[in-house]
């Protein structure tokens, strides 16, 4: 059989799911796979009935994800909402891995996306051959989750325009939705219900209106607090994500880490660490995950192009990719920094250098 390049997170962690199951004699809501306990567990990590070690897959606050966990439970659905690269899609996919064992059922909503992908479409030669029936249908994955009772994902839903994201009102509300055409409607099975991501950096480009904000429990996943944090996250991803890809890890990733991230951090916030120098900051958000594809960048140039060592000048260019997302006013926030703060700091001559190179 081929190898896959990603399987969905139930697949990934199928031996942890199950070990959680084992003697899961607690309440749960109908058609959940696990007790609500048990998927925080699964999504915060702790130690299986078994002994199975479950590894944390969200690193932060344990109330937050107890809140969503505890919002899917009701009637209400749930909005992830954050900045860029703040776990917002990978919550949602292992909360639906852990709840319903099936986290695929997911719409990528854009500005292209239109009402057909999220109700249902037709298979326009049966639609034709014998007019509209249940076989001409097309279900979207919203359609399959109601029929199956499981978690619909949307991401990004705020990109789509409003009059589509108001088609989910009465999904939502009447936990149906009408097929005219036959004559019919489906209902929701038990179990149903939705999760969005939304970026509140595109706010205004397509607010949910009041109507659907009535119906989802707003949780908000933020940056992390302090800097150990941040690069504990990114070491633990970055770690999983070389040896997915088969890439042996530098013995100095940790270090490089918490460099790369002192200097996103500094970017990002405007102000040395110290609150010495206040700085301008570069229009892009330099959050969480772009440090992670910058490591994971910078292991892959390592080993493939200097024999394994994970120097400055492997992460400079990929840095400057991150920071620089507009090529005139980032360039020159950079270019200052460079200047102001990192020339002067012990440690990070080799990024000063590498990084001012390149520019
Ligand atoms: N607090 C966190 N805990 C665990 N992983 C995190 C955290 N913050 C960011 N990540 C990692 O960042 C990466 C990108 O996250 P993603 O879900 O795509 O972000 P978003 O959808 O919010 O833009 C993932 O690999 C995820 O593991
Ligand atoms: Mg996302």
């Amino acid at each position: 059989m081929t190898e896959m390049l990603r399987l969905p997170a139930e697949k990934s962690y199928a031996a942890e799911l199950v070990a959680l199951a084992v003697g899961d004699s607690a309440r749960r809501p109908a058609g959940w796979a696990l007790s609500p306990r048990r998927v925080v567990t699964y999504l915060m990590g702790g130690t299986a009935e078994d002994g199975t070690i479950i590894t944390p897959k969200y690193v932060g606050n344990q109330r937050l994800i107890e809140t969503a966990v505890a919002t899917l439970a009701t009637d209400r659905a749930l909005l992830l909402l954050g900045v860029p690269g703040t776990a917002k899609s990978w919550v949602s996919e292992h909360l639906a891995a852990a709840i319903t064992g099936d986290s695929t059922l997911v719409v990528q909503c854009t500005a292209g996306t239109d009402e057909n992908q999220i109700r249902y479409g037709w298979n326009y030669a049966q639609l034709l051959a014998h007019g509209p029936s249940r076989e001409a249908l097309v279900p979207t994955p919203l359609m399959r989750a109601m029929e199956s009772g499981k978690l619909c994902r949307l991401e990004e839903l705020t990109r789509m325009g409003s009059d589509v994201q108001d088609t989910l009102i009465t999904v939502l509300s009447e936990k149906m939705m009408p097929i005219p055409e036959l004559n019919g409607a489906v209902y929701a099975a038990r179990g149903f219900n939705v999760i969005a991501t939304a970026n509140n950096r595109d706010k205004g480009v397509n607010e949910l209106s009041s109507a659907l904000k009535r119906r989802f429990n707003v949780v908000v996943l933020p940056l992390p607090d302090s800097a150990d944090e941040e690069v504990a996250i990114i070491v633990k991803r970055v770690g999983e994500m070389a040896q997915g890809l088969e890439l042996p890890a530098p013995k100095n990733v940790a270090d490089e880490v918490a460099r790369v991230v002192s200097i996103f951090r500094e970017l990002r916030s405007g102000a040395t660490e110290d609150g010495k120098i206040a700085l301008k900051s570069p229009s892009g958000g330099l959050s969480t995950a772009e440090a992670i594809a910058v490591m994971v960048g910078g292991i892959s140039q390592a080993t493939f192009f200097n024999d394994g060592a994970l120097t400055p000048d492997m992460l400079a260019a990929n840095m400057i990719g991150a920071v620089v997302k507009d090529p005139v006013q980032d360039k020159a926030v950079l270019g200052e920094y460079l200047e102001t703060v990192l020339k002067k700091r012990r440690g990070f001559e080799g990024y000063y250098a590498s990084l001012t190179e390149m520019l």
